[in-house]
């Protein structure tokens, strides 16, 4: 039986090996190894628990591809059906699935070798809507196996995730446009946690809703039906007021275009922010903080882009936010200047302040601790990063 299944996967087995000797870190041999199982075995949805054996001990989601939803950050060993997976080395495999979880049908594999088990692997749902077979559970199984069995022979630097609080929760986000008689269902039901301190690099095609999500996350702009929490109180459905003191009070926004007042100076476009908050930081020491002190009394129109967005920058970081919110932020930038830009967004989530930030450009991704991949209104991945990047060693 295992024979002929070597034998049908063949190819699948050799890629595993062949991508996990060729990955660099941890992150992306897991990542690219749950891909070609996924495939296989036709899985709709695989989620990767890693356990962290010198942090917390407790098992991390590392990545997740599918189009369900990936709230759950950590779990205890033992705990649970992934904890138990983990604990006692034994496949899971529910054809039925659990429907009271709206699960029809899932696999659970732990992610072992000869002499340790890493985590576990969760397949969830065949694509074809068919329940999984006990030959699509072996397959996953021995996929495993093999994929432990080799990031150990690679012998990776598995790193840590530190736990951090919540601070911003979407659940079953849904944004529709109206105009005349059409409606547009452009977020179409997103669940997302946002941690403190963490920087959240947000990518996906064009129009998929990157910028719908942040503007809702920002109180720019009113979600049509599901929750958003910050700090735990609900701005579902708040009055116009309420988001404005949401947005003066906790937000700040770094746009693709900059958006500062053409007839003030940097100065001036930074103190303007400045005055509409109570605690709001010094203006000059901000500027400064950003490298632009003697652009001090230029106006827009005689800064660079790159100077620009620096003060486009410490406008968003006066107020003292708790989160920025920064929309393709170097997108009109040369390599340089962009590598400035990050750097400065990189000491600000250092300094504790959490970024949620869209880009398309895919290097970028590897100075965040989580990414999220868009498709079509909803999120499709989600990739933990225990290995993030310097922006000065970010290269494109
Ligand atoms: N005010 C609006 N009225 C109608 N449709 C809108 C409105 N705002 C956005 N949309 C539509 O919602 C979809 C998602 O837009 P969004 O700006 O969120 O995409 P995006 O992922 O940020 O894309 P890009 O990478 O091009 O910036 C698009 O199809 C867009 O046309
Ligand atoms: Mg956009």
């Amino acid at each position: 039986m295992i024979d002929s299944l070597l034998f049908k996967h063949f190819k699948a087995i050799g890629d595993i090996r062949a991508v996990i000797s060729d990955s660099e870190n941890m992150e992306e041999a897991l990542q690219r190894c749950v891909n070609i199982i996924r495939e296989v075995s036709n899985a709709e949805t695989a989620v990767i628990w890693y356990y962290d054996k010198s942090g917390d001990k407790k098992l991390h989601l590392a990545y997740a591809h599918g189009t369900r939803t990936f709230i759950e950050n950590a779990v205890e060993p033992g705990v649970g059906m992934v904890g138990k997976v983990f604990s006692e080395g034994n496949s899971v495999f529910l054809p039925e699935g659990l429907p009271e979880e709206n699960v029809r049908s899932m696999i659970c594999v732990p992610l072992e070798n000869s002499y340790e088990t890493l985590g576990c692997i969760q397949f969830i749902d065949r694509r074809d809507g068919a329940p999984f077979t006990q030959e699509d559970a072996d397959v996953c199984e021995i996929m495993a196996m093999l994929a432990a069995t080799a990031i150990d022979e690679k012998g990776f630097d598995v790193g840590t995730v530190e736990q951090k609080p919540v601070i911003l929760s979407l659940r079953g986000v849904t944004k529709e446009f109206k105009n005349g008689d059409t409606v547009t269902r452009v977020l179409k039901g997103v669940d997302l946690d946002v941690y403190e301190r963490e920087l959240l690099v947000i990518l996906g095609e064009s129009g998929c809703g990157k910028s719908t999500m942040l503007n809702i996350a920002g109180g720019m702009d009113n979600l049509t039906d599901g929750t958003f929490l910050f700090r735990g109180s609900d701005y579902s459905h708040a009055d116009d007021k309420t988001l404005t003191e949401y947005r003066r009070d906790h937000i700040g926004f770094i746009f693709q275009s900059y958006n500062l007042m053409p007839n003030l100076t940097a100065i001036q476009n930074i103190r303007f922010i400045a005055e509409l908050k109570k605690d709001s930081d010094d203006p000059e020491r901000v500027l400064e903080w950003v490298g632009l002190k003697e652009r001090r009394n230029n106006y827009p129109s005689q800064m660079s882009g790159g100077q620009q967005q620096r003060v486009s920058i410490a406008r968003a970081l006066v107020k003292k936010p708790e989160i920025v919110l920064a929309d393709e932020p170097t997108a009109a930038l040369d390599y340089t200047t962009g590598i400035e830009v990050l750097s400065i967004i990189e000491d600000v989530v250092a300094s504790g302040t959490t970024v949620m930030m869209v880009t398309h450009n895919e290097e970028i991704t590897k100075m965040a601790n989580r990414v999220i991949r868009m498709r079509g209104g909803k999120i499709d991945e989600v990739i933990v990063n225990r290995h993030p990047v310097k922006a000065t060693d970010l290269v494109w």
